[in-house]
């Protein structure tokens, strides 16, 4: 399972770069008003240094919702660097763009899928990646894992092309049970990904050795 970071933070995605595991970034309009970045220009801008950041795929989602204007921006934010993704919502004139993206080989993920429908209908538009929210759906006493299970399942029966990006991730178990669940990519926040490194006998168990090699060379 490939790992993105989901944010729009430039000091946190260099950290999950210098930790060599980063395969790509992810944000949307919220993370990029958490980062305090506003105005179309300066959006734009965070974009294409974001996207000089990172080898892999950077995800910039559209703001308009009905399909011409989806295509002129997401044709526009796709030429600001060969890396950038469109993130198209899962709406009806979002599945319509999909198409047109998909026929112009430009890379696409749907967001804010929340159901099987919604993934077999984003997968068929010819969507690169899904982006199924499984802490949102958590969040109502759902089944977020539950869910990437089912598309894992129905993409392989059907052979779909369409990679799963589990987003929404609020936990590192989270990323855990993504990669066991069939997800392609684990979208993270980056105290997730730092989460998975921790265990106390791995802590207990270095000071153990480092004690021991100074008690011999000390
Ligand atoms: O990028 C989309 C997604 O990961 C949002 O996460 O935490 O706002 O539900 P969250």
């Amino acid at each position: 399972m490939r790992f993105f970071i989901d944010t729009a933070d430039l000091d946190q995605i260099q950290e999950a770069k210098d930790l060599g595991v980063l395969d790509g970034v992810t944000t949307n309009p919220s993370l990029m008003a958490k980062a305090g970045i506003t105005g179309a220009k300066n959006i734009e801008d965070h974009y294409v240094k974001i996207a000089s950041m990172v080898e892999g795929d950077v995800s910039a989602e559209v703001i308009a919702t009905d399909v011409q204007g989806i295509i002129s921006e997401g044709e526009y934010l796709a030429s600001l660097a060969p890396n950038i993704v469109v993130k198209v919502p899962m709406i009806k004139d979002g599945i319509k763009a999909i198409c047109h993206f998909s026929e112009k080989g430009i890379k696409t993920n749907c967001t804010l899928v929340f159901s099987a429908g919604q993934a077999i209908l984003a997968a068929k538009a010819g969507a690169t990646y899904i982006s199924p929210f499984l802490g949102r759906i958590d969040d109502i006493s759902w089944d977020g894992i539950g869910l990437i299970q089912q598309i894992a399942e129905i993409y392989a029966v059907q052979m779909y092309d369409t990679e799963i990006l589990a987003a929404s991730i609020r936990s590192s178990k989270h990323i855990v049970q993504a990669a066991q669940s069939g997800a392609d990519i684990a979208t993270c926040p980056l105290h997730t990904i730092l989460g998975l490194l921790k265990h106390p006998l791995t802590d207990i168990g270095l000071e153990k050795f480092l004690a021991d090699y100074q008690k011999g060379n000390g």
